[in-house]
């Protein structure tokens, strides 16, 4: 039922903890299951420098959250933007169905990071003009299943 990446995650995730002082701090949560993922950045010119997480979720949502900070490690921030849940599910090699709003999740962790990071800075970032951190995600949840 699941890959041998999201094991992999869900069994050693990578960049779990907190950044003191970080750039940006993200946290998103799911209204339906309840799980809570907060994402740390920390940026030098433009480029995400360092990433962690923490997840209070099930399994999906740590390995999500751990593989998506893979994928932004190192990224500028309009490469990390353009992170999609679909990308994320890609590079677990799939997600069950309804696991799927896990992803989601990882996603909207990253932005909510970033958009912290523009807030603090006064800037607007190209692509979350209209993001709304607060917003309930599960939304969202529908559009991708
Ligand atoms: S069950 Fe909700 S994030 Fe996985």
């Amino acid at each position: 039922m699941y890959s041998e990446k999201v094991m992999d995650h869900f069994m050693n995730p990578r960049n779990v903890g907190e950044i003191e002082n970080a750039d940006g701090v993200g946290q998103v949560g799911n209204v339906k299951c309840g799980d809570i993922m907060k994402m740390y950045l920390k940026i030098e010119d433009d480029v995400i420098v360092d990433v962690k997480f923490k997840t209070f979720g099930c399994g999906s949502a740590i390995a999500t959250s751990s593989i998506a900070t893979e994928m932004i490690k190192g990224k500028t921030i309009q490469d990390a933007l353009k992170l999609t849940n679909r990308a994320v599910v890609e590079a677990l090699d799939g997600l069950p169905a309804q696991k799927v709003h896990c992803s989601v999740l990882a996603e909207q962790a990253v932005k909510s990071a970033l958009f912290d990071y523009a807030q603090k800075r006064n800037i607007v970032l190209e692509g979350l003009e209209d993001f709304k951190p607060d917003e309930d995600h599960h939304d969202h949840e529908e559009e991708h299943e």
